[in-house]
Formats: structure tokens, C-alpha cells, sequence
């Protein structure tokens, strides 16, 4: 009888070691408390026993059930907390680790180059205004001295949206702005986007931005003018920079003038940057023409001015060594974190 007992107990034991999971263990345990289990066999066979040992072998079976129902339950309970275990396992979280690095934004190229123009010239005095992108032809042109019959105005030929309303060409019709609902002495700079029929390629788009430089005064002289550019070159590119004035057309002034800076990659030598000339033109300047004065209703006796107007994508390329314009557009990250 004891080797029924051992044989059954023993080929459990064993198999009880080798279950991996739930499933396993179900079948494991059908296989021997089951109806047609191992050990369910042995019960029926205990009506059949003679009668002087029917108790002693029903006691015999019931205890082998007992300890099988034991050993299951605690292979039951060692199962579990080896899943649990497991699961623990694959959820590990290394919290020592350090965190996903979110990228931090900069602030873009341009914006970038507005605010240090802007930082410049508000340490002298300068504040900052803007005007609307959608402009009249009056504002953009006729009051800045280029009526509807002047050859200027082709050259800066843009998107019309009515007769007389258009995509602002230049910065400069802030001055005109500015000055209708301001009294002088005024001093100001406008940065912001304008407009042309230009196809894009690297130094041309079709919007771009300009800032727009306009001072005001009694006594003003070229002499101001001048000075007041070779600060803000200096400032903004560095060293010690000189400033060349060309003698140039604009309508909005007299005299005009093409502005070049010494290069700054050369130093005045000649390099491949200012193509052998040494200088590096910048921005567009003089003094405010006293037709325009008069437009805005200041007298031109009285008061005189200047104005320059340059693009933030060309003083910011110069400055970054950036040969595509377009690349200010395109926000590509890796240009972007420059
Ligand atoms: N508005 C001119 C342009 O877009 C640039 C310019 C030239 C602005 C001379 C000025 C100036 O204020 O005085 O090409």
C-alpha cells in the first residue's frame, strides 16, 4: 500500500516542480483531484475493498489526498508569487536614471538680430514703433516723395491687393506714420516684414524684413548720420567698424546714399565675401527730403532728419555666416540651433 502512496505522491512532487504556469497547474491538478484523477481512482475502489479494511484503506486515501491537496496548494502559492516576481521584474523602472531631455527652443535668427538692433538703439534714445504689412500706395510711395509716375516705384513693383492698397516694399512708410502722429524731435526705429515680386534664391524672398531707422531734429547733418550708423556697425558686428558713404538715389532723401561697412571678415583687405572692394554694402540712408517733411506737415526750415533702412537677413547673414537666405524660412532644426 505504501508504495501506492510514494508512487503517486513522489510523480507529483516531481511534476509540481516542473509547472510554469497557471494553465499547467490546472491541468496538474485534474490530473490528480480531478474526477478521473489518479487519486478519484483510488476512492471508488474503496466500496470494493472487504469489509474489516474498507476503513483503514479509505483513511489510507484520504490522507494521500490530504497531502496532495497540500503540496498543490502550496506549489499553488509558490506559483503565484513567482508570477508576481516576473511581472515585478519586466515593469523595473531604473529611476536613477536620468529623463528624456526635452529640446529647448532658441529664439529664431531673426528675431534674434531685431532685438540687438533694437538693444542698440535703445541706449540712444531710440524707441521702437511698427506699421501695418498692408499698406496704402500713399503711405508706401506718394508720401515719400515717389508719386505714381516715378521710375522708383517699378523697382519696387509688389503684391497688389486693391488699386491702392498693397503688401508694403519697405519699412519706410512707418516714418510717415510716425511722423503724421508724432511732433518732433522724434527718434525711431521699425523693424518688421515687407514685400516684393522677387523669386526666391539665396539672397532674394518674396517677404523678407527691413528695420527703418528715423531721426528728427533741429541742426541734423550727415555728420549725425554717419556717426550714428559707424556706432550701430560697430555694435552690432563687432571691433571697430568704418562706415562708407556712396552717393546714391532714394526719392525719400537728399542727399541718398548707398552705406557700405568695412569688411569685417577681412578687414578691409578683400576677400571673396566683399569680392576684392574691402567694403560690404549694408544699408540704404540720408538725409529725410523736405518733400517729405512737408507731406507729413513739419516745416522743413525748421526741422531735419535721417533715415536708414537695412535688411535683417542680410546684416544677420553677414554676421552668422549664413549663405542661403532661405534657410531662415525653411526651419530646419539643425539650423535653427544654431
Ligand atoms: N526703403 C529703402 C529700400 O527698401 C531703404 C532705404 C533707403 C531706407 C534710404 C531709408 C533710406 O530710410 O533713407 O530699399
Amino acid at each position: 500500500m505504501n508504495e501506492i502512496r510514494e508512487k503517486i505522491l513522489n510523480e507529483l512532487k516531481e511534476k509540481v516542480n516542473e509547472v510554469k504556469n497557471i494553465q499547467e497547474f490546472q491541468v496538474l491538478k485534474s490530473k490528480f483531484l480531478g474526477k478521473k484523477g489518479e487519486i478519484s481512482n483510488l476512492m471508488k475502489q474503496i466500496s470494493k475493498v472487504e469489509k474489516e479494511k474498507r476503513k483503514e484503506f479509505g483513511a489510507f486515501v484520504n490522507n494521500i489526498k490530504k497531502e496532495a491537496e497540500e503540496l498543490l496548494n502550496e506549489a499553488f502559492e509558490n506559483l503565484k508569487s513567482k508570477i508576481k516576481e516576473e511581472e515585478e521584474k519586466k515593469n523595473w523602472v531604473d529611476i536613477t536614471l536620468p529623463g528624456a531631455r526635452r529640446k529647448i527652443g532658441y529664439e529664431h535668427i531673426l528675431k534674434q538680430t531685431i532685438r540687438e538692433v533694437y538693444e542698440i538703439f535703445s541706449n540712444i534714445g531710440y524707441k521702437i514703433v511698427e506699421g501695418p504689412e498692408i499698406e496704402t500706395t500713399w503711405h508706401n510711395f506718394d508720401a515719400l516723395n515717389t508719386p505714381e509716375w516715378h521710375p522708383a516705384r517699378d523697382m519696387q513693383d509688389t503684391f497688389y491687393i486693391k488699386d491702392n492698397i498693397i503688401l508694403r516694399t519697405h519699412t519706410s512708410p512707418v516714418q510717415v506714420r510716425t511722423m503724421l502722429t508724432h511732433e518732433p524731435p522724434l527718434a525711431i526705429i521699425s523693424p518688421g516684414r515687407v514685400y516684393r515680386k522677387d523669386e526666391p534664391d539665396a539672397t532674394h524672398s518674396p517677404a523678407f524684413n527691413q528695420i527703418e531707422g528715423l531721426y528728427i531734429d533741429k541742426n541734423v547733418t550727415v555728420g549725425h548720420l554717419k556717426a550714428t550708423l559707424e556706432k550701430f556697425l560697430t555694435m552690432y558686428f563687432g571691433g571697430s567698424r568704418k562706415v562708407l558713404l556712396r552717393p546714391s538715389y532714394f526719392p525719400f532723401v537728399e542727399p541718398g546714399y548707398e552705406v557700405d561697412v568695412d569688411c569685417m571678415f577681412c578687414g578691409g583687405k578683400g576677400c571673396n565675401v566683399c569680392k576684392g572692394t574691402g567694403w560690404i554694402e549694408i544699408l540704404g540712408a540720408g538725409l529725410v527730403h523736405p518733400n517729405v517733411l512737408k507731406n507729413v506737415g513739419y516745416d522743413p526750415e525748421i526741422w531735419q532728419g535721417f533715415a536708414f533702412g537695412t535688411g535683417v537677413e542680410r546684416i544677420a547673414m553677414l554676421k552668422h555666416g549664413i549663405a542661403d537666405m532661405r534657410e531662415f524660412y525653411r526651419n530646419d532644426m539643425r539650423f535653427l540651433g544654431l
